[in-house]
């Protein structure tokens, strides 16, 4: 019996809970169940694969030198489920969430070895368009179907960070209409639902280590609306690749090659490999700022870097996606998102000098570094600063 439970940062109040994952994931494998055979482990994920919301606050920061600041952010990990508590329970109907996950840097800095096997800095893409590559060390993935609860949890959150980190990019987004853009076409109606969520977004046996873990890139994108504006609709339509009323895909006779929603499907063995998004329009109107927060979870970050590559590049090369002509992106981090049983159990105290002077830094002591077991059978992953779950 598979044992992920998804969406499940502990009390939290928010999203569904997703049926067990479908046996036939990635190459055959089931998400969220570890390779030992000696007994399931659970491995309850972050609300990755949470409802859309009306509201998002996306929250990057970068830590601040010194060991008082890891130590803060450490403590901060194993409060975040007693703080998300604390502000969603005044609107349980709100449906408050919030992911937390870790640049590649902040990751050895904090975390050390074992590290999970995709995480590295996100590698700019320079092509027909420029991908920039942006520092950040953690995201705060804030969701809520209320503003007012999205910020609070934003407020309480950085009311413990004071003096350790430094605030990198805030994004406050917002729901637009009928879920759409704000170049005006609905955003998200092929993303993988339920079971297919999870096969998309949730470390399988793949990294058992991390099995649970999720990867997570965001793009800050802004739009020159005037000249996009001023296309005409069919053009429009080509260059997403459906249609803008109604949301039809087109269809393939007259969907160009260099179409978004064709770069953007990618199919490797025969096997579409898809990514769970929850774009978000925002913006500030006396700046002349209009945006789309581009936010894409995976279970791997290739699947994401290959459509970025389709994107900038083009599929052949110079078959690229026009859309980059119209809207360009400010910002990119690639960070890892590590289970909920994981930061419950981050360890406060501040690591010592790995043995050696610090290129594969540890967080903890060696008598509390990691087993060679890959997960243990209560839920927390039994690596680097985690241990086993107190019995309450
Ligand atoms: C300016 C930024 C972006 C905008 C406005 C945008 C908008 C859209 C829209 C309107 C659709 C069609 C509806 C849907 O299925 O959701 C779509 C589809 C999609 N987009 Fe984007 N997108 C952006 C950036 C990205 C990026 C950076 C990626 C990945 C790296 C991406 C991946 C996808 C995928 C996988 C699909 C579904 C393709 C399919 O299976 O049909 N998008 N996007």
């Amino acid at each position: 019996m598979p044992a992920l439970r998804a969406n499940t940062l502990p009390c939290c109040p928010s999203g569904r809970q997703a049926s067990p994952a479908d046996p036939a994931a990635d190459n055959g494998r089931e998400p969220g169940r570890a390779g030992n055979t000696a007994g399931v482990a659970s491995v309850a994920p972050q609300p990755v694969v949470a409802q859309l919301t009306r509201a998002a606050i996306f929250l990057i920061v970068t830590i601040n030198a010194g060991g008082g600041s890891e130590a803060a952010v450490r403590a901060l990990c194993g409060d975040l489920a007693a703080l998300l508590r604390t502000v969603g329970f005044r609107d349980l109907e709100g449906r408050l969430s919030c992911v937390m996950a870790f640049g590649s840097d902040a990751w050895d800095r904090l975390f050390g070895t074992p590290k999970p096997a995709g995480l590295h800095p996100f590698r700019e893409i320079r092509g027909v368009h420029h991908a920039v590559s942006t520092p950040g060390d953690i995201l705060f993935h804030i969701r809520s179907a209320r503003m007012d609860l999205c910020f609070e949890l934003a407020t309480q959150i950085m009311s413990r960070l004071v003096g350790a980190v430094s605030t990198a990019d805030e994004v406050h987004g917002f729901n637009y209409f009928d879920d759409r853009d704000l170049i005006g076409f609905v955003d998200g109606t092929e993303n993988p639902a339920e079971e297919a969520a999870i096969r998309a977004a949730i470390i399988g046996e793949e990294d058992a280590a991390f099995a649970g873990g999720s990867y997570v890139i965001v793009q800050k994108y802004l739009h020159d609306l005037t000249r996009w504006n001023a296309l005409p609709i069919e053009e429009q339509e080509k260059i997403i690749g459906r249609k803008k009323l109604s949301d039809v895909e087109l269809d393939d006779a007259v969907k160009p090659a260099s179409a978004h929603n064709a770069l953007t499907t990618i199919i490797e063995d025969g096997q579409q490999l898809e990514i769970l998004r929850d774009n978000m329009p925002f913006g500030e109107i006396g700046k002349g700022e209009f945006g789309t927060y581009f936010i894409g979870y995976a279970r791997s970050p290739h699947r994401i870097e290959q459509m970025l590559e389709n994107m900038f590049v083009g599929r052949p090369p110079g078959n690229y996606d026009r859309l980059l002509d119209f809207s360009h992106a400010v910002t990119g981090t690639l960070f890892f998102v590590p289970t909920a049983g994981f930061l419950d159990h981050v360890a406060t105290h501040s690591p010592s000098p790995s043995p050696d002077g610090g290129k594969t830094p540890h967080a903890l002591p060696a008598a509390d570094r990691p087993s060679t077991r890959p997960l243990c059978t209560d839920g927390s992953l039994g690596i680097g600063s985690l241990r086993p779950r107190d019995k309450t």
